[in-house]
């Protein structure tokens, strides 16, 4: 067991929540967390007779992890992850350059695990492969500047599709013009067309459809009942993980070490009840309505980013839910931490803390001046700068009625992210059941991209993946 701890500390001063209000919280977490264990679990199992009201139902991604794990100790190379392992070793032999196309939940996974397992300069130092994002806008400037790229290089580039509907329109869009230009750059030592694309969606989408015409032979499945947002740990985040030389192990026990604390810890010294706990106080009886996670390792900021869309979409519905902020100190201290501190005392402010960051500690070091008065701190590094900052940020923040609560991660290896993002996955359900709405679904999505669809005169017929 690693030593991931929520520590609700600081929120517990005056302006956030009291440690009563948490303890009477208590049944209800249970309550919910009986929900997520075994309710939801066993009503899943009943398969297609779903009542109205619970649908849709995506807690798959649960107990995922586990049934992952177990699969490959059973099948091995056969295995879901076994294949996704062979695949991504493949691919790293005949590529130089891989172009994930994905949006939303289809991407958001992969950004966040690549930022924060890889070299922060991993395509310009020669990272193999070099990845790429796009298909998660409509942007010309984007999508032509990698376009340009990619043209200026004679080497093959292979393209992740990835989308559970397999028919949303900004990666549909990418894919047909990423795979014409693999079609125009191809030379004849390039391998087979049909190698350089891998589909990662449900069974039976357009995208399903189209793979089968082209014949893209390597394909891996969203699983169902597994939503986009919480997909991570399926094929969707698994295999650009696999790419990037992370290990799938180690990020599949990690998550499943963290199902396993959520399932047997006591609210108290629970991560996932006790974040979800502070989350829906601070809510509902502070006025907390923004959450602000607080990034200080630039690693770590698409996870917020990730973070920001699975709270947004799954709990902004019914005029409910806390909205999302991710920042990025100390950069944010000297933009938006002014408001966050004597503006509207409407956020809760959670420092996502690393306790062995990874990279070599950096001194601030000497010079032949001292104009900047710095010589007193030279053996300092940048962590200890870091704790300052933090420290300092907290104190102006709590004596000013702010706050602040705590996520310390021991590191940024696998094995702490997979635990990480399974817990903030489980917390996001938990806070779902404790405001009373579907944390599965989002129907507010779903209505703009078929208003678009019908303003671009798309709206003739059904997907046949929903
Ligand atoms: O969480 C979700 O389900 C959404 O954000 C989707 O991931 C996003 O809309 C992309 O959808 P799809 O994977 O079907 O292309």
């Amino acid at each position: 067991m690693s030593m991931l701890i929520y520590d609700p500390g600081g929120v517990f001063k005056d302006g956030g929540i009291s440690q009563e209000q948490l303890a009477e919280l208590a049944p209800r977490l249970e309550a919910a967390r009986q929900e997520v264990d075994q309710d939801d679990l066993a009503l899943l199992a009943q398969g297609a007779s779903l009542p109205a009201e619970r649908e849709p139902l995506d807690a798959a991604f649960y107990p995922l992890p586990e049934e992952l794990l177990k699969e490959q100790q059973r099948a091995g190379s056969e295995s879901v992850v076994g294949r996704i392992e062979h695949l991504a070793g493949e691919l790293r032999e005949r590529v130089e350059t891989v172009v994930l196309l994905g949006i939303g939940g289809s991407a958001a996974g992969a950004r966040a695990l690549m930022d924060a397992s890889c070299h922060p300069y991993h395509n310009q130092r020669g990272g193999k492969p070099r990845f790429f994002f796009a298909g998660n806008s409509v942007d010309t400037g984007a999508t032509r500047g990698l376009i340009d790229l990619l043209s200026s290089d004679p080497s093959p580039f292979a393209v992740l599709a990835i989308s559970k509907s397999g028919a949303t329109l900004e990666t549909a869009i990418a894919l047909r013009q990423f795979v014409a230009l693999q079609q125009k750059l191809r030379t004849p030592d390039w391998p087979l067309a049909t190698e350089l694309v891998v589909p990662i969606t449900a069974a039976g989408s357009r995208l399903d459809l189209i793979a089968d015409q082209q014949g893209w032979s390597s394909r891996f499945r969203v699983p169902q009942q597994v939503g986009g947002r919480f997909s991570l740990l399926s094929p969707v985040g698994l295999l650009p993980a696999a790419l990037l030389g992370i290990d799938l192990g180690a990020l599949l026990q990690g998550a499943a070490a963290m199902n396993r604390r959520f399932r047997e810890s006591p609210p108290g010294d629970n991560p996932v009840l006790d974040y979800a706990g502070v989350g829906h106080l601070a809510e509902t009886t502070a006025g907390r309505t923004i959450r602000l996670l607080a990034t200080w390792n630039e690693s770590l900021y698409s996870t917020g980013l990730w973070y920001d869309q699975l709270l947004a979409e799954s709990l902004g519905k019914e005029q409910r839910g806390a909205t999302p902020l991710t920042t990025l100190n100390t950069r944010d201290l000297h933009s938006r931490a002014q408001q966050h501190q004597q503006g509207r005392r409407d956020k809760l402010i959670t420092n996502l803390e690393v306790t062995r960051p990874g990279a070599e500690p950096l001194a601030v070091g000497p010079a032949p001046w001292d104009h900047d008065q710095l010589d007193g701190i030279e053996q300092r590094d940048l962590g200890d700068l870091e704790r300052a900052a933090r420290e300092g940020m907290d104190q102006a923040l709590g004596e000013d009625g702010c706050p602040t609560a705590r996520i310390e991660l021991p590191g940024m290896d696998p094995f702490s992210l997979g635990e990480f993002y399974q817990m903030m996955m489980l917390a996001t359900v938990v806070e779902g059941k404790l405001l009373g709405v579907n944390p599965y679904g989002q129907p507010g999505v779903e209505v703009y991209k078929q208003n678009m669809k019908r303003l671009l005169g798309l709206d003739k017929d059904e997907n046949p993946a929903r």
